[in-house]
């Protein structure tokens, strides 16, 4: 089905529609969040992990006029604006809030800031009296600019395009905070959790409620579904990850689902592997984001079986081009183009990847 044959049928509200890829009930039919609800496209939605950023000239122009990255996400005009740009110039099935999963522990009073070329830098949280003094909720009036930008998006989307929230996880939150950057290997969190388990899991436990809180307001601002971003999941041993990634995603899971029952959650536990079968398995979420190092059967026969999936295109394979993006776009389709799939990136897009192999990737994927 083409782009603006969908679009045409999503203009038409509140009809009610059966069969493949149509809603019942009133809402505008969103082939993303069909998806969500295990039903198969046969042109998969397609969205793409850091859709909003650097690679896009328009972004950087905006960028350009904000002093950081962190005044970009509490300015909702500008934050509005920038989620739309990728939206307009490529016509995505899902707009991802423009934000960072650091304003949770900024919110929690923690001092977060970017540095240009060097990623976050957090005053590091490494040592467990003062991890225990942390306040037990994050500060709402500091997140209340993220929800007016929800809103303001809300207000601008096209009909059949799905609008999401997000979170970090807060194993992966909790990295940042007490290493104060991302290292390579997230060795200074896993010694920490090791070394002093009763302190880190009470940091675990404020990210958790804190990241529900934090998912619940932007649903109720008007976000479609949300994602959990837990990008250093991969990272732990099998023990660490049902406690720290696995266990406190439950919690937010619950939390969500108990003060918006039927919420749409995508879980991306990047890295996690094999690990992934335990994720679903213990997991009541909609949907599972897989990374590009997942094996396909893998991902089809046990993964997708159990939940639909979204993914997972190597990132480096979009920023290459040519016969590698096509072939690389060709094997997704073959292995998971039969159930339920979002087509997305394995995780977020390069800022040095040219737009035409966003278009070329487009192409391929919508036929
Ligand atoms: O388009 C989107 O996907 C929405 C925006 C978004 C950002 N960060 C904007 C951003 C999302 C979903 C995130 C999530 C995020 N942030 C994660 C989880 C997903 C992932 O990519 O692993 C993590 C680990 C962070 C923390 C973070 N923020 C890092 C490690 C960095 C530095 C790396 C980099 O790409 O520069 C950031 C900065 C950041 N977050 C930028 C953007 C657009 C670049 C900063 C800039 O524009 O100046």
């Amino acid at each position: 089905m083409s782009q603006t044959h969908r679009h045409t049928i999503t203009n038409t509200k509140n009809l009610v529609l059966s069969g493949e890829g149509c809603l019942i009930g009133e809402s505008v039919h969103k082939p993303l969040l069909d998806v969500l609800n295990g039903n198969r496209q046969s042109v998969p939605p397609v969205w793409m992990m850091r859709q909003a950023g650097r690679y896009l000239p328009e972004y950087m122009a905006i960028r350009k006029t904000v002093g950081s990255m962190l005044d970009m996400c509490f300015a909702p005009k500008l934050a509005a604006e920038v989620t739309l740009q990728p939206i307009r110039r490529f016509g995505f099935d899902g707009a991802i809030l423009f934000s960072d999963i650091l304003v949770v522990p900024h919110a929690l009073g923690r001092l977060v800031r970017f540095e240009t070329g060097e990623g976050p830098r957090l005053d590091p949280l490494d040592d467990p009296a003062a991890m225990m003094k942390l306040p037990s909720a994050a500060d709402d009036s500091v997140l209340a600019p993220i929800y007016e930008t929800i809103r303001l998006v809300k207000a601008e989307l096209p009909p059949g395009v799905a609008f999401l929230g997000f979170c970090g996880g807060p194993w992966t939150v909790a990295t940042y905070m007490v290493a104060g950057r991302g290292t390579t290997d997230q060795a200074p969190a896993r010694l920490f959790a090791y070394r002093h388990p009763e302190a880190f899991a009470h940091l675990i436990d404020i990210l958790a409620a804190a990241s529900s809180d934090y998912l619940i307001r932007q649903i109720r601002a008007g976000v479609d579904a949300v994602q959990i971003f837990d990008t250093w999941a991969g990272i732990l041993a099998p023990d660490e990850f049902e406690r720290w990634c696995i266990a406190p995603t439950r919690r937010i899971v619950a939390d969500v689902r108990r003060a918006v029952p039927g919420a749409k959650i995508i879980g991306f536990p990047r890295g996690a592997g094999s690990k992934l079968k335990h994720y679903v398995e213990g997991l009541d979420i909609d949907a599972v984001g897989l990374d590009w190092m997942v094996d396909l059967d893998f991902a089809r026969d046990e993964i997708q079986r159990r939940r639909p999936v979204q993914g997972n295109l190597d990132p480096l394979a979009l920023r290459a081009g040519g016969a590698a993006l096509d072939r690389g776009v060709d094997a997704v389709l073959a292995s998971l183009g039969g159930g339920p799939l979002v087509f997305n990136l394995g995780h977020g897009i390069l800022p040095d990847t040219p737009i035409a192999h966003v278009e070329q990737m487009l192409k391929r994927v919508r036929g």
